[in-house]
């Protein structure tokens, strides 16, 4: 029997259940994926909490990599046997197979193990937006990323870095710091769990000569919303991507005047890979600075899929670098 994990109530860690899933043969325009690795994101969280709500009972997730098992009517381009991964909806990919819209799958290159593609793709595609769509990195200009040593933030930090911005890296603890350190951070503040966001500001103005910086990117929403924009130098940029902190505070527009000609933006991974062509340029992207070893999946552990539950608290807890993987 195939099993998934789903939830029939939001809430905390305990309403994820392991259950059955019959699988139905696939639809038209439908791939059946045998799932071998699932990426475990931040989302699954807002969505497990009720923070993004779904209709519910619901699975979850959102990431996988696997191998095509069927193929239902209308389907082309891919072949039973083949490894691919996948990065949206419908929610539901913490499951051991499942039927998916084959024209958002991503065929696998043989340079990408099926783990290292559940670790990097969702990540390394939001990382793809910011800085390709975004911002594109500025040698010397110097940028904030806080959560800068989880999943997007290590990914994040290396792309910036590589293309010569002048990371100021944000991490809760000094082992934290040293992966952000790795990964070509110019600088690494540490503040830690209950520490005041706007401490931030005035070790930002040091390091960057009082200038500020040219962007902040900002994942951690409700608690950090204000410092990052105060971070900011004359013209510049806020990336709110995220909110592990909460939902992020109301801007008042003419703030954004007041305090230097400011720009604010809420990019969605979804929206700039909603075309198929976009998907599938960016996902080689990714794939390719990962096989010329430029971008590395960073692994923090792989659990179990029934204890997804588990990867959710270490998640949660801010106790992970990098990536959690779940293995059906
Ligand atoms: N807009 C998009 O399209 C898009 C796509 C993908 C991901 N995201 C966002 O990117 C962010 C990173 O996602 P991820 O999956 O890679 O997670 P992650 O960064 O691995 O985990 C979140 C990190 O945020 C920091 N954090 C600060 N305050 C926190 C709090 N109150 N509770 C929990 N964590 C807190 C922690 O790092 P420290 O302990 O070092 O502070 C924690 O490790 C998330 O906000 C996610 O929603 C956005």
């Amino acid at each position: 029997m195939n099993h998934r994990i789903a939830f029939h109530t939001t809430g905390g860690t305990e309403v994820l259940d392991w259950v059955e899933a019959p699988l139905l043969p696939p639809g038209p325009g439908e791939a059946r994926v045998r799932n071998t690795a699932i990426g475990v994101n931040f989302i699954d969280v807002y969505h497990r909490s009720g923070l993004y709500p779904l209709p519910l009972p619901s699975g979850l997730g959102l990431e996988a990599a696997g191998v095509v098992e069927a193929l239902g009517p209308g389907t082309s381009g891919l072949a039973v046997g083949q490894r691919v991964a996948h990065v949206d909806g419908p929610v539901g990919a913490y499951a051991e197979a499942r039927n998916h819209p084959a024209a958002r799958l991503v065929p696998l290159p043989d340079t990408v193990s099926d783990e290292a593609a559940a670790a990097l793709i969702f990540k390394g595609l939001t990382t793809h937006m910011l800085v390709r769509r975004v911002w594109r990195p500025v040698p010397e200009a110097w940028v904030l990323v806080h959560a800068a040593a989880g999943g997007v933030g290590l990914i994040l930090t290396r792309w910036l870095a590589m293309e010569g911005a002048r990371v100021i890296g944000v991490v809760s603890t000094p082992e934290k710091a040293e992966a952000v350190k790795a990964e070509g951070a110019q600088a690494v503040i540490i503040l830690p769990r209950g520490g005041s966001y706007p401490d931030l500001v005035p070790q930002v103005r040091d390091l960057t000569g009082g200038s500020g910086v040219r962007v902040a990117f900002d994942s951690v929403g409700r608690e950090s919303l204000e410092a990052s924009l105060d971070c900011l130098g004359p013209f510049g940029l806020l990336v709110s991507f995220g909110q592990a902190s909460g939902t992020p505070p109301a801007v008042e527009i003419s703030t954004l005047g007041r305090r230097g000609s400011l720009a604010l933006q809420r990019p969605s991974v979804m929206h700039h890979v909603a075309a198929a062509e976009d998907l599938q340029a960016a996902a080689l992207d990714v794939f390719e600075a990962h096989a010329r070893g430029i971008l590395p999946a960073h692994i923090h552990a792989r659990l179990p899929l029934r204890e997804a539950a588990r990867a959710h608290q270490l998640l949660e807890s801010r106790a992970t670098q990098g990536s959690l993987v779940l293995i059906p």
